[in-house]
């Protein structure tokens, strides 16, 4: 085999291995619970202003929580995917993508789920669970 050939054979065998790594990280495994740091601080204070701009009108902060319980078991891509295309309720869908994500990881941190150095990733959302925070 010539050089030329062993460098391309290591670039495609890298590049496999790159592929099959999850996408969140090149370390971690991807979060399952809700409660596992899965958002940041910064995300969830970016998330309060649009919340107070968007949902505080007919939401109090206080809502969340129990709805959350209710869900519990339930993936929470479903959940996102209720509250991107369901709310708010008088301009349903009307906001980014990033803006939701924004806006759940508020929801999160007044629901009392602990904090993490990441923000949200909404690609995980799929195999992450609802559940309960353990401090609660
Ligand atoms: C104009 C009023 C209004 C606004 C603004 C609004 N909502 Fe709602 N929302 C509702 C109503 C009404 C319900 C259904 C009430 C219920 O079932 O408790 C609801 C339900 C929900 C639920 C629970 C869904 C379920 O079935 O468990 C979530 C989550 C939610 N809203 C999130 C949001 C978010 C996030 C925003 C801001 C982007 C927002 N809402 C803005 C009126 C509103």
């Amino acid at each position: 085999m010539s050089k030329g050939n062993r460098v391309s054979l290591n670039i495609l065998v890298y590049a496999v291995a790159l592929a099959s790594m999850p996408l969140v990280g090149f370390t971690n495994e991807p979060p399952t619970s809700l409660d596992a740091g899965i958002f940041s601080k910064d995300q969830a204070k970016a998330g309060k202003r649009l919340y107070k701009q968007h949902c505080k009108s007919c939401h109090e902060g206080s809502y969340f929580k129990p709805v959350l319980l209710a869900w519990r078991g339930e993936p929470l891509s479903t959940f996102f995917e209720l509250m991107t295309s369901a709310m708010p309720e008088n301009d349903p869908g009307s906001l980014k993508h990033d803006q939701y994500t924004d806006i759940l990881a508020h929801i999160l941190n007044i629901s009392g789920y602990t904090r993490g150095e990441k923000p949200l990733n909404s690609t995980t959302f799929s195999a992450i669970t609802i559940d309960k925070p353990a401090s609660k």
